[in-house]
């Protein structure tokens, strides 16, 4: 986004923070969730050239113990993060990626049964129906690799076919996810979100309302419980806590 349509924008945003007095930037993902991102990418990487320089030969020994290792290391890297990081935000979003819920199916619907009609999208939560089902074909196509990296190795390299053929999916999945990351404009200011862990709440707001109305909730949530014992009246807090949030409690 160049700096004349920031200017552009900063108008829409000021207006909403002098009612809710919340910053333009909405985190989204930790510190747990993004390392195990980058360690994923960094060791499907070092799988990905350790196999083109093997080719399709499997004698190459020291290169496809590099190989088979960097895929070890994806579900080591896994294991660490659940264990020593925050396993309860790992396990939501892992959830959240996984689980198809009713906004899910409803979209679905519509497009099979209008294929070329427009329609409004819907409030999505922390992943859209997209992101949901290319996380699904990823795993599908990480499982192939493994499947037909082992029967591979265990003939020789005998068995490349396949292999190559999950290769060859895996990498065009990858594409469409890279692509959305760093160059489709409607999609690509979710790309702070993955380095350093926030997005901006206008964009959060287009893309995934039902999600940043969720994280607003739970803001205000902590505030509330922070504040619970109140010994003093509320006037005496000024400025600060809940009274800077005028969002009615909903329950969840
Ligand atoms: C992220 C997972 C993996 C990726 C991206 C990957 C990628 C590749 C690539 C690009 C090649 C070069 C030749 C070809 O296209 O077939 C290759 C070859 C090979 N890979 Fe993998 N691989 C993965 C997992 C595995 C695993 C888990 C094993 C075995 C346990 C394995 C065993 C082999 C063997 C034996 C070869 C050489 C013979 C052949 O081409 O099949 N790979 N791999
Ligand atoms: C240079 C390469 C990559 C970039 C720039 C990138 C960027 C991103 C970004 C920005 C998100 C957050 C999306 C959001 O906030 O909704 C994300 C999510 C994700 N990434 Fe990547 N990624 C890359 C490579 C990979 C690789 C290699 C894998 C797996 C093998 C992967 C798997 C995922 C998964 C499963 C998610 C969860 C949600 C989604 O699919 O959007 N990414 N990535």
């Amino acid at each position: 986004m160049g700096p004349a349509t920031q200017l552009l924008e900063a108008p829409e945003e000021s207006r909403q923070d002098h009612h809710h007095h919340r910053s333009q930037w909405v985190p989204r993902f930790g510190a747990s969730e993004r390392l195990l991102h980058w360690w994923i990418v960094t060791m499907f990487g070092a799988a990905l050239l350790t196999g083109l320089a093997m080719g399709d030969e499997a004698e190459s020994g020291p290169l496809l113990r590099l190989h088979v290792g960097a895929v070890v290391m994806i579900g080591v890297g896994a294991l660490v993060a659940l264990l020593v990081g925050n396993r309860r935000a790992i396990v939501r979003s892992a959830w959240e990626l996984l689980v198809f819920d009713r906004n899910d199916v409803a979209w679905v619907t519509g497009l099979v049964r209008h294929p070329l009609h427009r329609r409004a999208e819907p409030r999505w939560g922390k992943f859209n129906t997209g992101q949901k089902v290319l996380a699904w074909s990823l795993i599908g196509s990480l499982a192939a690799l493994i499947w037909t990296g082992v029967q591979s190795r265990s003939s020789g390299g005998d068995a490349a076919g396949p292999h190559s053929a999950a290769v060859v999916i895996a990498v065009v999945l990858l594409c469409a996810h890279i692509f959305m990351a760093v160059v489709n404009p409607s999609t690509r200011p979710a790309l702070p979100g993955m380095v350093f862990g926030r997005v901006r709440r206008t964009w959060a707001e287009r893309h995934h309302g039902a999600w940043l109305a969720e994280v607003d909730q739970v803001d205000v949530d902590h505030v509330d419980q922070s504040h619970a014992p109140v010994a003093s009246p509320p006037t005496s807090s000024g400025a600060s806590g809940a009274s800077r949030y005028p969002v009615a409690r909903r329950s969840r």
